[in-house]
């Protein structure tokens, strides 16, 4: 029923992205088996170097890159002939050594959120083959970059990821008052984009939805309703493969709808998590990481005054395991999460025959 899905050069046999989870959540494990299984697997970039063996604790930018590469190298392992693309943020403070790294190691694609990658077809221009992809939430987002490359760089992107913020886990592109109201139309966006590139143009851009895509029926409604792929995240969590620590699955087994909210992160943005733990979060921070040491983000309010929490250590201690102290980000569907499977049982349930009524 589905059609592959062709980003740029590359074609993936189905159309499914597994969301970049930084900090570990998607590392060269999960990316790997994702693109084993026909789809894209996405190493995130935000952290990797953390709880890896190339941080001594005092060395995060000299790690990251090194790390990065060694996990895109580990899902290649896994997936020689597969499609493995990474994902960067770009309100990472090392955005442009992760980008270069991410091309050294041989992604196949960058996805960009958290920001607009205004350059980034200036940072990967002597190899024009790796597909780039821009995270909007709004048409006009995906204007500005559209305009900026195409002025700056004769390019365009190869695709367009929309997340949706009323549904998407971690950082969310919306503001905290305008998350939840009913007001955000995921697939009025996601056509939005589709026209804007046909009209201006005359570029057939797919366009990929990202938020709340859980199971087979969720994947049909939204080729029906025009995208031309999905990306999903938190259904790839509990499964063997996912990088995170058993404490971390387990969280998402354990959560009841009611414990999935909002939580301002200190890089200005909301962010979706289960919060039943968020006191701890500070608590902790304030004793063990403060001042802020390593400077991950640009802009941060926990390294510029101290305020709220340093999110990269957060996320970091939840990987670990230590769901106490640490912020577990997920999306509005976690909740669904009932046993821990496969990444191929996964593809089975959205791709396989149906059997015969
Ligand atoms: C644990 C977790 C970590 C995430 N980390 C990142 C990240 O580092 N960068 C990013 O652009 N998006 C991040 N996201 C967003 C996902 O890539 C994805 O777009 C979104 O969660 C899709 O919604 P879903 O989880 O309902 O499938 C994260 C999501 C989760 C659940």
């Amino acid at each position: 029923m589905s059609q592959p899905l062709r980003i740029g050069k590359h074609i993936a046999r189905y159309p499914v992205i597994q969301g970049g989870m930084g900090v570990r959540i998607s590392a060269g494990n999960l990316a790997g088996h994702v693109a084993k299984c026909g789809g894209i697997g996405l190493v995130a970039a935000a952290g990797i170097a953390l709880n890896s063996e190339f941080y001594n604790g005092k060395n995060y930018f000299q790690a990251e890159p090194e790390a990065f590469k060694a996990e895109l190298k580990k899902a290649y392992q896994i997936a020689p002939d597969g499609i493995v693309g990474v994902n960067v943020m770009v309100a990472l403070s090392d955005f442009e050594a992760l980008v270069k790294a991410a091309v050294e190691g041989g992604a196949k694609l960058i996805v960009c959120g958290a920001g607009l990658p205004m350059s980034l077809p200036e940072l990967t221009a002597d190899r024009p083959d790796v597909a780039l992809v821009p995270i909007a939430s709004s048409v006009r987002a995906a204007q500005l970059i559209a305009k900026k490359w195409h002025k700056s760089y004769n390019r365009l992107p190869d695709a367009v990821v929309v997340e949706d913020p009323d549904t998407a886990g971690g950082h969310l592109g919306e503001k905290m008052e305008n998350i939840g109201t009913g007001e955000y139309d995921q697939y009025a966006t996601v056509r939005g984009i589709k026209e804007f590139f046909l009209t201006e143009y005359g570029a057939d851009i797919p366009i990929i939805a990202a938020g709340g895509v859980w199971d087979r029926a969720d994947l049909e409604h939204a080729l029906a309703e025009g995208a031309d792929g999905v990306q999903m995240a938190s259904r790839f969590v509990c499964t063997q493969e996912c990088d995170a620590s058993d404490a971390f699955k387990q969280r998402y087994l354990e959560c009841s709808q009611e414990d999935i909210g909002l939580i301002m992160s200190p890089a200005g943005l909301p962010g979706r998590a289960i919060l039943n733990n968020k006191d701890n979060i500070r608590r902790y921070d304030l004793e063990h990481t403060s001042p802020c040491r390593m400077g991950c983000l640009k802009k941060c309010s926990y390294k510029e005054s101290g305020e709220r929490f340093c999110i990269v250590t957060a996320l970091d201690r939840a990987q670990r395991g230590d769901v106490e102290t640490g912020l577990v980000f997920c999306g509005s569907n976690a909740w669904k999460s009932d046993k821990i499977t496969t990444v191929q049982a996964i593809f089975d349930e959205l791709f396989g025959e149906r059997l015969a009524a």
